[in-house]
Parts: structure tokens; C-alpha cells; sequence
């Protein structure tokens, strides 16, 4: 107990620093500062774990390509109704675009703070920020991480807005980008096609489309049973297409288990937003996800939200409702959802039950 105080006089002093990274390169006490520590019911459990040989379904992209066209639609409509998740494998971004995209990601967070400084803001609404843990102006309990979100779409609106240094930042993670964008549509034409729909119809829905980024950055972390990386969750966007390190640290919810999806080299992971949930009435659905951090390693994540513009509207494909499946939502715009979403503190489970009928 004493310990614990402490560590909580000690950490006061860090509450005038903004970034994480930075509150861990000055703390010596081997405990994490009290605004982090999240209540004993909400804790990760990391010893309660789905057994580490279940995985989420891993696609082979290049099949679709083929004769397996058919096949392959077939796997990612299961794997969207069943887990909400699943990795692909020859998704047609090159091998050095990946790597270069986590090194040129680790090495922004390498920068002196004065210089990422520039960069921060506390509002969810700019397009360029680098930020902390979650929505620092409302969450109770911090998050262990800190992240650069960037919009990415159209890329020519928004390059020239983001950090410059490092130097080839902005050619680097702008190739990422446009690869992504197209590996993006080829997934919404293969899941308009499982639920039998015409293959433009979710890239229709989306209207103009937008696309953000966040490069998320968790520190190693003293006392990681305590806190999470990113709490439960699910995405408000459409889907979401995530690279990650070597570090495992992304958990997903499974038959009310946590379940490790731990990195496979040169695999990217594909999860169901809360927009497809809508727009295929319920059919497939977004599932809870979290990161939890560790002692020894830091870790990087980049996640792409592909997500509808602001004033597209979302509702469930016509064809989609029936007598056996009644409509799940009302009718609204992305930008209301979007909104909503941000002033609940990321339970986006009830950000989604706000539009159910
Ligand atoms: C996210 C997310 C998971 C991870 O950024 O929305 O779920 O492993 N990230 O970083
Ligand atoms: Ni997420």
C-alpha cells in the first residue's frame, strides 16, 4: 500500500506532460502514473485468455484473382458473419511498403517532443493531430498510448498537411495510403458480393468515402495488468484494415472470450465497422477489440479507417430487410454517427445502439 502511494506522489508531478512517450522516458518508479489505472473490475485479466492456437481466418487474397473467385467471397462473408475479423495474405501491397510504413512510424515517435508537439491537439475534429491515449476530454481513465491520426482522402487534400519530418514521411506513408485505399475496395466489392448484393454497393453507400489513419504507439509498460492500450472497442467506420509489428498486443472478443490475434509477417488484419454492421442489416457484425501493452517492448499499429463521407446515409440495404430480418437502424448521416461516437468515450457498442430502431 505504501508503495502505492508513492508512486501515486510521484506520478502527480508527470500530470503537466502532455505525451505518454514522454511520461514514460522521465518516470523511474516502475509504476504506472494513478490517472492510468483502471478500476479493479475493468482490468485486463491478461491470465483469462482464449487458448493461443485459435486464430481469426486467414484469406489468401490472390485467389481472388481466379477461378476462386467465388470461393474466396465466400470465405471473407463467413469470416465477417462468425468473428467480424480475419487476416489476408497476398493482398497485393508489397512486402517493403509494409516495413517501410512501421519505420518511418517508429521513427516519428523517436522524434524530440518539442518537435512532435507541433503536432498535438486534444480535437477529435482536426484532420492532422497527434494525440493520447483516448479523448483526453472526457475519458475518466487514461489509455497507454499515444497516436497520429492523419485523414488520407483524397490524399492530395490532406499530404501536405502532415508532419514533414522525418524527411520522406510524407511520400512514404502517402504510397501506403493509396495501396490501402485500393486493397480497401477490392474487400467492400467482395462483401457486397457475399451478401449477394451488386458489387459497387457498399463503395456506392459510402458516397464520397473517406479514409483516416492512426498510427498508435504503445510504450512499454511497467504495470501493463493494469491499463489497456486501447480499451474495448469497436470501429464507427466501415472496415478497417490494420498493419501491425511483431509485437502481439491487439485482442478481439470471442464467445465472451479474449482472444490473441498475434502478428503473422506481411498479413493485414480486416475488421468489421459499425457502418457495415448497418448497412448489411445486421448480417455481419463489428466485434469488440482492444490492445493491451506489455513490460518489455514497445509496439506500433497502423490502422486505416475507410469510412463513408459525412454526408452519406447509412441505413440497411433494402434488399437486406425482410419480415425475418427487420431493419436494425434508423436512417442517418455518417458525420451524426461520427459525432456521437467521439462524446461517448469509445463505447461505440452504445454509440451503435443510439440508432437501433
Ligand atoms: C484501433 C485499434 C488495435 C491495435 O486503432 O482502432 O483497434 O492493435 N487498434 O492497435
Ligand atoms: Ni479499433
Amino acid at each position: 500500500m505504501s508503495n502505492k502511494l508513492d508512486c501515486m506522489g510521484m506520478c502527480s508531478e508527470f500530470s503537466k506532460m502532455v505525451l505518454l512517450s514522454d511520461i514514460v522516458r522521465r518516470e523511474t518508479s516502475g509504476c504506472i502514473p494513478s490517472s492510468y489505472v483502471r478500476p479493479k473490475n475493468e482490468r485486463p485479466n491478461l491470465l483469462d485468455m482464449e487458448s493461443s492456437d485459435v486464430s481469426i481466418p486467414l484469406i489468401n487474397l490472390h485467389e481472388m484473382d481466379d477461378h476462386q473467385h467465388s470461393l474466396v467471397v465466400k470465405a471473407i462473408g463467413e469470416a465477417c458473419k462468425s468473428d467480424g475479423f480475419f487476416m489476408v495474405k497476398n493482398h497485393g501491397i508489397p512486402e517493403t511498403v509494409l516495413s517501410e510504413m512501421l519505420r518511418i512510424s517508429k521513427e516519428y515517435f523517436k522524434l524530440p517532443e518539442c518537435e512532435r508537439m507541433k503536432a498535438y491537439s486534444d480535437d477529435p475534429k482536426k484532420t492532422m493531430r497527434l494525440s493520447t491515449s483516448c479523448n483526453v476530454k472526457i475519458e475518466k481513465v487514461a489509455s497507454w498510448r499515444d497516436y497520429l491520426r492523419l485523414h488520407c482522402y483524397p490524399l492530395k487534400d490532406f499530404i501536405h498537411q502532415w508532419p514533414s519530418n522525418p524527411h520522406s514521411f510524407q511520400e512514404i506513408v502517402g504510397e501506403y495510403c493509396k495501396r490501402v485505399r485500393e486493397l480497401a475496395l477490392k474487400l467492400l466489392e467482395a462483401i457486397s458480393e457475399s451478401l449477394g448484393m451488386e458489387k459497387k454497393y457498399m463503395e456506392k453507400a459510402l458516397g464520397k468515402q473517406g479514409q483516416h489513419m492512426a498510427i498508435n504507439y504503445y510504450p512499454p509498460c511497467p504495470q501493463p495488468e493494469l491499463t489497456f492500450g486501447l480499451p474495448g472497442h469497436n470501429d464507427p467506420n466501415a472496415i478497417t484494415i490494420l498493419l501491425q509489428d511483431t509485437v502481439p498486443g491487439l485482442q478481439i472478443l470471442r464467445n465472451g472470450k479474449w482472444l490473441a490475434v498475434n502478428p503473422l509477417p506481411n498479413t493485414l488484419i480486416i475488421n468489421i465497422g459499425n457502418q457495415i454492421e448497418v448497412l448489411s442489416n445486421g448480417r455481419y457484425k463489428s466485434v469488440l477489440h482492444r490492445a493491451i501493452v506489455n513490460k518489455d517492448n514497445e509496439r506500433i499499429s497502423v490502422a486505416t479507417f475507410y469510412c463513408p463521407s459525412y454526408d452519406a446515409v447509412m441505413e440497411p440495404a433494402r434488399e437486406l430487410v425482410d419480415e425475418e430480418h427487420p431493419r436494425i437502424t434508423k436512417a442517418f448521416t455518417y458525420g451524426e454517427y461520427y459525432d456521437q461516437f467521439w462524446n461517448l468515450d469509445l463505447q461505440s457498442e452504445s454509440c451503435l445502439d443510439l440508432f437501433k430502431v
